[in-house]
């Protein structure tokens, strides 16, 4: 758990490409890994019949709980990607990770690993487990990773990934994937409305 938050990641590009992404988006139980602001887990909120946002950065958390506070189907949580949660808890499961590559660790809301992709590798195994049947994910990844790598990897793991929708920036493009995760998709339809 980190005690202090330099600076909670303000509402950015990839923030709204999420936001963007998931508008349509109805599931029962939804999960953000990562909420930073918390604009995404408010916006799941409202197709979500419970919500729970989590982050392992504590003050980050405390920010935003005051604009959660008015919100019944919200809950916040502090810890390590989806690490606190059971098997099988959540049928949707967003997140924007850290991406930035290179041997940083001072900044938790933007580094990501060597390649910029081990912290979105990490999440997704985390994500896995608590995934319910039918469930997905959906999750933001930039072109400043080695994205090459990542789908590899995600597709190893026996993950199938869809892009949903893109961003061109003129320093970097952002896509959002929806995960499909064939051995969950034989009898029970996905929670999401989202159109692939
Ligand atoms: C790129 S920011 C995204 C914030 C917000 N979801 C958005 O889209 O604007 C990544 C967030 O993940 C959090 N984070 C970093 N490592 C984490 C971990 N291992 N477990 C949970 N949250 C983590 C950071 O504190 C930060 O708030």
């Amino acid at each position: 758990m980190t005690e202090v938050s330099l600076k909670t990641y303000g509402i950015s590009e990839d923030t709204l490409l999420l936001l963007e992404t998931i508008r349509t988006c109805r599931s029962k139980v939804a999960l953000e890994l990562g909420i930073g602001s918390g604009v995404v887990t408010l916006e799941l909120s409202k197709g979500s019949s419970w919500v729970v946002g989590c982050d392992l950065d504590i003050a980050a958390l405390r920010e935003t709980q005051q604009c959660c506070d008015s919100k019944e189907n919200v809950e916040l949580v502090c810890c390590d990607a989806a690490s606190a949660f059971r098997e099988r808890a959540f049928d949707l499961i967003v997140f924007n990770p850290p991406y930035l590559p290179g041997n940083e660790t001072s900044d938790l809301a933007t580094d990501g690993g060597m390649d910029g992709i081990e912290v979105t590798l990490k999440w997704i195994q985390s994500a896995r487990q608590t995934l319910r049947r039918g469930g997905n994910m959906i999750f933001i990844s930039s072109s400043l990773a080695n994205r090459k790598e990542l789908l590899m990897k995600i597709r190893n793991l026996g993950i199938e990934v869809i892009p949903l929708n893109k961003k061109k920036l003129f320093f970097e493009d952002l896509i959002a994937y929806k995960t499909i995760i064939p051995s969950t998709l034989s009898s029970d339809r996905p929670q999401t409305t989202q159109e692939s």
